[in-house]
């Protein structure tokens, strides 16, 4: 992983100054102490596509997350926010370290120490070995907004409890070993905003494709402009988000087994496992396989799907929904929409690929329809924007930008827009006029909208002594 001073701008180097200040009051003057920081992402396009093996092109911003840490003799972690809407939390690092309720912000800190604990005990490091280490964190990636809070704390935290322990990975690797970290917390997310967090780079978009996970810069042309609007609308992944982001991952599993079988492939659980048979492939061959194989819905008691797979309904079950604690629950009263699902993930993939070819050679209007048909997508089949993401989406088209969506998990959350730079303004001035002028709460507008840039991914340094 990188362990460069180059991403750090100075009010970075300031912010960590500021925590190793804390730290160091609690830990005493001589301890050494490291800062870690990693960013949170947009995704341009490429949308829950990611938990099917399919490829992303998101950015690491230029909001940040920075953990300060120093080791302690404890053997606990002991952690602490700048923000006292977080509380302190204390836990014991062990080989199975039990979550928090549900919705507890440490959760995301324990997945990033369990990742850890369990990456390295298969190299040799065995957990009674490992040392406590006492953090301090300040997060300025806006919660709940889309923009990977969670990913930028889940990596800033991996990479300063492995800085207190010596142990070293690269980026890929890295990414790799925290991919899963949303599983501890109860959410089936691929790994997208972890890598983006992670191998993101300056002035570049990241196309990113899974399983393996490899990643390839993309230039993003000067004159283009990405704007960021948060809706306001909560998209909490600890509540009713998880559940239907989890449904959605279940019903494109589901249909990746049924392409399976029909295709007569070996070994597929998500649709990325299909397409890796193909050297050619497109999306309308795809469905029309997947429509003479079973009906566009399919009940959520998987009977019907069990039938059409030949297989037990509780194999199944153990197979899409997963077993233990974090089993998905689905919600039996809605049939689960097979067809529309698929043709949102596949039709996505095909536009992330056109959409890297077009940003390379800067081509920003087919940049631009590619995001309006992506946004269009996950609207009306893949269901996962709102009333207030089609109206910021809607503002930010009349006001000039060549291409909106909204970015994230949706269900709330931010959308992005792509426009030349020449126009930025103009979007910007649109957004506040038209959606924020209207909204009762008093948060800054700066804070919800602007013009955001792609950073450098994650990195760590060790603070030079008080
Ligand atoms: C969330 C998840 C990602 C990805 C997106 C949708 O951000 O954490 O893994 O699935 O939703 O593209």
């Amino acid at each position: 992983m990188n362990s460069t001073a180059e991403a750090w701008n100075d009010r970075e180097l300031q912010r960590a100054a500021t925590l190793a200040k804390h730290v160091r009051s609690i830990v005493g003057a001589d301890s050494r102490i490291f800062a870690a920081r990693a960013p949170g992402r947009v995704n341009l396009i490429g949308e829950h596509t990611d938990y099917s093996g399919l490829p992303v092109l998101p950015i690491a911003i230029d909001r940040s997350t920075i953990v300060v840490a120093a080791a302690n003799s404890d053997r606990e972690i002991a952690l602490s926010n700048l923000d006292p809407a977080w509380p302190s939390r204390r836990f014991p690092i062990s080989k199975n370290i039990e979550p928090y309720p549900t919705g507890d912000w440490a959760n995301y800190v324990k997945a990033a120490v369990q990742g850890v604990i369990d990456h390295f005990a298969t190299r040799g490091h065995a957990v009674d070995r490992m040392l406590g280490a006492t953090m301090l964190v300040d997060g300025r990636v806006p919660p709940a907004a889309g923009l990977s809070s969670s990913a930028a704390l889940t990596v800033s935290a991996a990479m300063a409890f492995m800085a207190i322990n010596n142990l070293q990975l690269d980026g890929i690797d890295a990414a790799t070993m925290v991919a899963r970290s949303e599983w501890y917390v109860g959410t089936r997310a691929g790994g997208m905003d972890q890598a983006a967090s992670i191998l993101g780079r300056r002035d570049h978009a990241t196309f990113i494709e899974f399983e393996p996970l490899r990643v390839y810069p993309v230039p993003i042309p000067a004159d283009a402009a990405i704007i960021v609007a948060d809706s306001r609308q909560i998209a909490d992944k600890s509540g009713t988000v998880r559940a239907e982001y989890n449904r959605r991952v279940v019903e494109c599993a589901i249909a990746a087994r049924i392409l399976g079988r029909a295709l007569k492939l070996d070994n597929v659980r998500i649709l990325g496992d299909v397409i890796r048979n193909f050297e050619r492939w497109n999306s309308r061959d795809l469905l029309r396989v997947l429509e003479s194989n079973a009906p566009a819905r399919l009940g959520a008691d998987l009977n019907e799907a069990a039938a059409i797979l030949d297989e037990s309904r509780s194999a199944l079950e153990n197979d899409v929904l997963g077993v233990g604690a974090n089993r998905i629950a689905l919600d039996s009263n809605r049939p689960l929409e097979i067809l529309r699902r698929t043709r949102h993930v596949l039709s996505e993939t095909e536009r992330v690929m056109l959409a890297v070819e077009a940003l390379k050679s800067g081509r920003l209007r087919e940049m631009g329809d590619l995001m309006n048909e992506s946004h269009r997508s996950l609207a009306e089949d893949f269901e996962c924007s709102t009333a207030q993401l089609d109206r910021l989406v809607e503002c930010a088209r009349r006001g000039g930008a060549l291409g909106a969506r909204l970015t994230g998990a949706g269900f709330g959350g931010s959308i992005v827009a792509l426009c030349e730079s020449s126009t930025a303004a103009r979007v910007v001035d649109r957004l506040r006029q038209e959606y924020y002028a209207n909204l009762a709460d008093s948060l800054p507008f700066e804070e919800s909208c602007a013009v955001l840039h792609a950073g450098d991914g994650a990195s760590t340094i060790e603070l030079a002594a008080a």
